[in-house]
């Protein structure tokens, strides 16, 4: 693990077995520096172990970078469980799970990611109280961080509209999203409330028919979704999407969406910037989700905060676009440095 490019001196990695569920788990723990340890973890049937490994490094260093830039007191961590996981075994699976996030103490709070939902969270829930995500309340956040995750793109959306496009709205502006999932599906609300005109690919067919039914929504083949002549492509199924070859050919202004790790590469996000089309950093604009998660696990949740809270987002990004735009460096660079700086710091701040 050491050698993977994809370590980068995490704290810890844990890898959960249990025999008597079938669990197989890694749960990454990136770093404590600005607090516990959060984020969330997704459940997928990796090709091999390996794959499983390098996605846990590689999300809970992002989790980091997301949770320094949205100045939660919190670190970065992920978990990825193994999948498929047969129905029957769901719940004694989750409480597996439970007890091996239970044993890191508080290092590492759990949350939902891709494949995992409320439900699984309250099973988890039943096992340790280092869980978030849980089932709101009147006028307090919880649950599903999704619709906060799509907000946050949407506000994240309208500052890159600006930067590139010099607009201070979105009525007719074109954006195709790939992925029409649990973020996808909000951000399409989002969008087509304020006049946007939608393009959008599934794998899931009935996903595609409710957006065209509900937003009105063009629908186009998942190999076509990122190469539509549109003003905005919104990556928002998984990641890596922004290949060198993607980055080369795309005909949008903009790549702004949910997914987490979009750029397979620093040199796709090259070759974005080489073309003229503005990157807005996946962790910056999608940190709604956790943003929420935040004041669910300080208790300070009423919905109006947490909403002011995702919003400023948006001068988050209006601040890195500017950046960029006077040549500083590339928007994706000036996230880096920015978030590890302030890691960085708080390491410092901790040691003394
Ligand atoms: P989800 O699993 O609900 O949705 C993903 C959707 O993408 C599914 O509908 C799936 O069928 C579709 N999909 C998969 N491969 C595809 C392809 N090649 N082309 C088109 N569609 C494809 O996941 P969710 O929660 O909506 O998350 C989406 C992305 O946003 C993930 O990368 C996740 O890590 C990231 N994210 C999610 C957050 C949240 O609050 N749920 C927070 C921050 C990031």
């Amino acid at each position: 693990m050491f050698d993977l490019p994809a370590y980068d001196g995490h704290e810890k990695v844990t890898m959960v077995e249990d025999a008597e569920t079938g669990l197989k788990a890694i749960i990454a723990v990136h770093s404590t520096a600005m607090g516990p340890a959060a984020g969330g973890c997704r459940l997928w049937s990796y090709d091999s172990d390996s794959a499983a490994l390098v996605d846990a490094l590689r999300l809970s260093k992002g989790m980091s970078y997301k949770n320094a830039m949205a100045d939660l007191p919190m670190g970065g961590g992920k978990a990825v469980i193994c999948g498929p996981v047969a129905p029957e075994n769901r719940v004694r699976l989750f409480e597996a799970f439970g007890r091996a996030v239970d044993g890191l103490g508080g290092q590492y709070i759990t949350a939902e990611d891709v494949g995992v939902s409320v439900a699984d969270m309250e099973i988890i829930a039943t096992q340790t109280r280092f869980v978030s995500g849980l089932a709101g309340s009147e006028g307090k956040s919880g649950g599903d961080p999704s619709p906060f995750t799509a907000r946050g793109v949407r506000v994240g959306i309208e500052s890159a509209v600006k930067a590139a496009m010099g607009r201070s709205d979105l009525d007719g502006v074109k954006v195709a999203v790939q992925g029409l999932g649990h973020v996808g599906m909000y951000l399409c609300e989002e969008l087509a409330s304020r006049g946007a005109q939608l393009v959008v690919a599934d794998i899931h067919a009935g996903r595609v028919a409710e957006a065209q039914v509900r937003f009105g929504a063009t629908a186009v083949h998942v190999d076509d979704i990122l190469m539509q002549e549109v003003d905005i492509v919104a990556p928002c199924a998984l990641g890596g999407a922004i290949t060198e070859n993607v980055a080369g050919h795309m005909r949008a202004r903009i790549v702004a969406g949910a997914a987490n790790n979009q750029l397979l590469t620093p040199e796709a996000g090259r070759i974005l910037a080489r073309r003229g089309i503005l990157y807005a950093p996946d962790y910056v604009i999608n940190a709604g989700g956790i943003i929420m998660v935040a004041g669910e696990i300080s208790g300070n949740n009423a919905e109006a905060e947490v909403l002011a809270a995702v919003d400023r987002i948006g001068g988050r990004l209006d601040d890195i676009f500017t950046r960029a735009q006077s040549g500083e460096a590339l928007t994706f660079e000036i996230a880096d440095l920015m978030a590890q700086s302030k890691i960085r710091a708080a390491r410092k701040l901790k040691a003394a």
